[in-house]
């Protein structure tokens, strides 16, 4: 079997439900430990059932900018496998992570811990919110979600 070094089994930014919080829309100085994470995204609303044209779009921008990094199943490549990714993390962490991947990799304790078990630095993709949205819903869809 592969080894899954990269798949670190901290729960740092682990997802709950849906989200409950009236935070603001904006962090400045983070709590590193924010299971939303770092970043702009502080209130992801989810659709159920999922929405496949976002799906379709992810599936997309996964084939074009993640597949030479991130499998599918739970094998690392580069990075972690997705499988199971909508379950360790929430959706607003996943999206600050796309989106405002420097800052995470600096600033939240569970990116950081992922970081030094994988030693390469993810490159920011440079994703347009729809297309980061997108991938959010290929990944749910992927783990089974509803
Ligand atoms: C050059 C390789 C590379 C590419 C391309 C890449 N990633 Fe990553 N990704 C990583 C690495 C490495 C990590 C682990 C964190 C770190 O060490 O920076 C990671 C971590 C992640 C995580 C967190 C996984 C977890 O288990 O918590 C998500 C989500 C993610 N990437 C999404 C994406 C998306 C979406 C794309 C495409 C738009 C993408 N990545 C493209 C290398 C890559």
């Amino acid at each position: 079997m592969f080894a899954v070094a990269c798949n670190s089994n901290d729960k740092g930014g682990s997802a709950s439900s849906d989200n409950n919080a009236g935070s603001p829309a904006t962090t400045t100085e983070a709590d590193a430990n924010n299971p939303k994470g770092v970043g702009p995204h502080q209130n992801i609303q989810l659709t159920h059932p999922l929405d496949e044209k976002m799906v379709a779009t992810g599936e997309n921008v996964y084939n074009v900018k993640c597949a030479s990094c991130h499998k599918t199943t739970d094998e690392k490549l580069v990075g972690p496998g997705w499988k199971g990714v909508t379950d360790r993390r929430t959706p607003e962490w996943i999206m600050n992570f796309v989106t405002n991947t420097e800052e995470m990799l600096e600033k939240d304790t569970a990116a950081q811990n992922m970081l030094e078990v994988c030693l390469v630095k993810m490159p920011n993709q440079n994703l347009a919110e729809a297309d980061a949205r997108g991938v959010l819903e290929f990944m749910r869809k992927n783990d089974g979600k509803q």
